[in-house]
């Protein structure tokens, strides 16, 4: 699903990525790690192309995408969920219109929007929150917001970047358990993280990395 070959990556000549190469494969359920300004939220930018990189090939879903014409990007992106830190909600819609608003630019159906969007604020427990606006939600509770956004309309690949920041353990739990159940319905996940506790005992691989470079590669 994801594939870099001798990816590297530089901010203004610094070094953020050198040499990367792996594979997630289709269907996986794969975690990133590694010490702060390792290069995870890089990696991930990578796969959206939010940013390119100086070297190397990526791959998502069979398409080389770092030398993908400009208007093939947006297909590109409709393709994947995110769950980024700046992708906030719209303060000035509900959690409804909000699911929903991914759902509409991806061109579906106002008939098929509601049963969808409802199942999804269901299946991340915020289905008696769809009429209330961001700002009265918790911090947990938007994040599950977020991620029904980012699975609304059943990508083919989901990427977040450090889901459970400032969440409590059982929140955490909670939010992991949504990953695991998207997963198990066909999405390729992957998760950059911190939080041990997310990938232990997993039993699914962790990739860590450490000063742009791939250190080891686990299984939790
Ligand atoms: N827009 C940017 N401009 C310049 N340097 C950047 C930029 N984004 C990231 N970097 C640098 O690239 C390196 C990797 O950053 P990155 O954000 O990928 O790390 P990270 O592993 O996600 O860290 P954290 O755990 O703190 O989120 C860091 O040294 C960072 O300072
Ligand atoms: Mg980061």
């Amino acid at each position: 699903m994801v594939r870099f070959e001798n990816v590297s990556k530089t901010y203004d000549g610094q070094q953020a990525l050198s040499g990367v190469d792996f594979e997630a494969g289709r269907g996986e359920l794969l975690f990133i790690t590694g010490a702060s300004g390792a290069g995870k939220s890089t990696l991930l930018k990578l796969i959206y192309r939010a940013i390119r990189p100086d070297e190397g090939t990526i791959t998502v879903n069979g398409a080389a995408i770092n030398g993908m014409g400009a208007r093939h990007v947006p297909g590109l992106r409709r393709s994947i969920g995110v769950v980024f830190q700046d992708f906030r909600l719209l303060s000035g819609k509900t959690i409804y219109e909000n699911v929903a608003l991914a759902m509409r630019i991806r061109g579906a159906a106002e008939r098929a929007l509601k049963p969808q969007v409802m199942e999804t604020l269901k299946m991340v427990g915020l289905r008696h929150k769809a009429d209330c606006f961001p700002d009265t939600l918790s911090g947990g509770e938007q994040q599950r917001a977020v991620i029904a956004r980012a699975i609304v309309a059943e990508p083919v690949l989901l990427l977040a970047d450090e889901p459970t920041g400032n969440l409590d353990p059982d929140t955490s739990a909670g939010i992991m358990r949504i990953f695991k159940d998207i997963n198990a319905r066909g999405t390729t996940v992957i998760i950059a993280t911190h939080n041990r506790d997310l990938y232990t005992g997993t039993g699914r691989r962790i990739m860590r990395l450490a000063s742009g470079k791939i250190e080891r590669l686990d299984v939790g």
